[in-house]
């Protein structure tokens, strides 16, 4: 006799909303913020991404904002992600509109959007390894054309990968720091660097690759930079003002010139936006990013009476004990103090009992943090995140 196998159906369960969390004053006072710009500076595991989440509950929920009215902009699409995630989970409920976004996607929402209004065709957004496609590609048709407008000595080289690459990272860089083909070749001359001179002319004749082409295609600088000049027309700057109320940016150490010129132009005298960052955590300046802008924030980004922005300091670690504490504070005195107001947000204190012991361990060696032996060890171990006994 035939037996059914018996049926299953999976049903994913709700996840239900988040608790909210009970927050501490600072955090509080973040969420509270309205009117003006604020700088809020805090080193890792303080609650600054959940300060971000919370405030655009408040602005939802709790003042019952539009949500396509709040923006949320950061540097990393996995930073974003994990925003769009904790927003979602605690609002318990999707948006119409993505809240959290980076600058790239962003910028590119707005110059499509500008296209089409104006009736052309909406540009492609060219990803890294399209990019250095079209770097190869160029070269290679100026090194078989006889490679005239690069010096004799890299001349051999324009038909490499290795080179394609690293002048594919150099025009990035010149990008992000607003630098166009002129500028570029203007400043090798200043320096004497035939090199910088050959890439900056370089960089015009990338730039105008699609001069011709029916669709334009953009790199991930290109389009920030073209955001840029897309706000700085007034009738489109006063539509990007007017459509968001409150604009927000996490991890802000991670922004490079071209994109706080962008939060400048979006978000800039006196309206309401809210950063929060670390310069301590900079880690991407390889990729262009900035960590001096913090230091700059509070005069570049001015209340609407011309003082300068407010600056609140997260001082209570979340994820750290105390002997973790001790450590990365030890490794982040040799820093650059690049905050406004000195070195405030490197002191913080764990939640919970302080007075917990523990160790950190290195290489096998263990070491009580508060006398000498652990201070090399715990460098190490916070550079490296080896493991950590007493971390809570
Ligand atoms: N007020 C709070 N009460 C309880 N838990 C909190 C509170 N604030 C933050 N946390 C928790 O602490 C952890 C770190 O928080 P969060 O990710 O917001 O910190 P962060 O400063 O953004 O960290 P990072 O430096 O990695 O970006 C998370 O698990 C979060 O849920
Ligand atoms: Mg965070």
């Amino acid at each position: 006799m035939d037996r059914q196998p018996p049926a299953y159906r999976l049903v994913r369960r709700p996840a239900g909303a988040a608790e909210p969390p009970i927050l501490d004053p600072a955090q509080a006072q973040v969420v509270g913020h309205s009117g003006g710009p604020l700088l809020v500076l805090a080193g890792p595991g303080t609650g600054k991404t959940t300060a971000i989440v919370e405030t655009v509950v408040d602005r939802i929920a709790g003042r019952g904002l539009d949500p396509g009215r709040v923006l949320v902009l950061t540097f990393s699409r996995k930073a974003a992600q994990e925003l769009r995630a904790r927003i979602t989970l605690r609002l318990d409920r999707t948006t119409a509109e993505p809240l959290a976004l980076t600058f790239h996607s962003y910028a590119y929402a707005l110059v499509r959007r500008e296209s089409v209004l104006a009736g052309a065709e909406p540009p492609i957004l060219l990803s890294g390894p399209e990019q250095l496609q079209e770097v190869r590609r160029m070269l290679r048709g100026e090194a078989s054309d006889g490679a005239r407008h690069w010096p004799q000595r890299l001349r051999p080289l324009l038909g490499t990968r290795g080179y394609a690459a690293e002048l594919r990272d150099f025009l990035l860089r010149a990008s992000e720091r607003g630098l166009d083909g002129v500028g570029l070749a203007r400043l090798g001359e200043q320096a004497d660097r035939d090199d910088w001179v050959a890439a900056g002319r370089f960089l015009t004749r990338y730039a105008a690759r699609f001069d011709l082409a029916p669709v334009p295609a953009y790199d991930y600088a290109e389009i920030i930079r073209i955001a840029g000049q897309v706000l700085a027309r007034p009738e489109v700057r006063q539509r990007e003002r007017l459509a968001y109320d409150v604009v927000m940016v996490d991890e802000y150490q991670d922004t490079d010139p071209a994109q706080e010129d962008l939060l400048h132009a979006l978000a800039g005298d006196g309206r309401e936006l809210i950063v929060v960052g670390d310069p301590d955590q900079s880690i991407y300046a390889f990729r262009g990013a900035d960590a001096d802008a913090i230091g700059r924030f509070p005069a570049r980004f001015r209340a609407p009476d011309g003082r300068h922005a407010q600056v609140i300091a997260l001082r209570t670690s979340r994820r750290s004990g105390a002997v973790m504490l001790t450590a990365s504070r030890r490794v982040a005195a040799r820093l650059p103090e690049r905050a406004p107001g000195g070195r405030v947000h490197r002191r913080r204190a764990p939640a919970g009992s302080p007075d917990r012991p523990g160790s950190l361990v290195v290489d096998g060696r263990a070491g009580p943090l508060g006398g000498t032996p652990g201070s090399r060890a715990a460098a190490g171990a916070v550079r490296r995140g080896r493991s950590c006994r007493g971390r809570r």
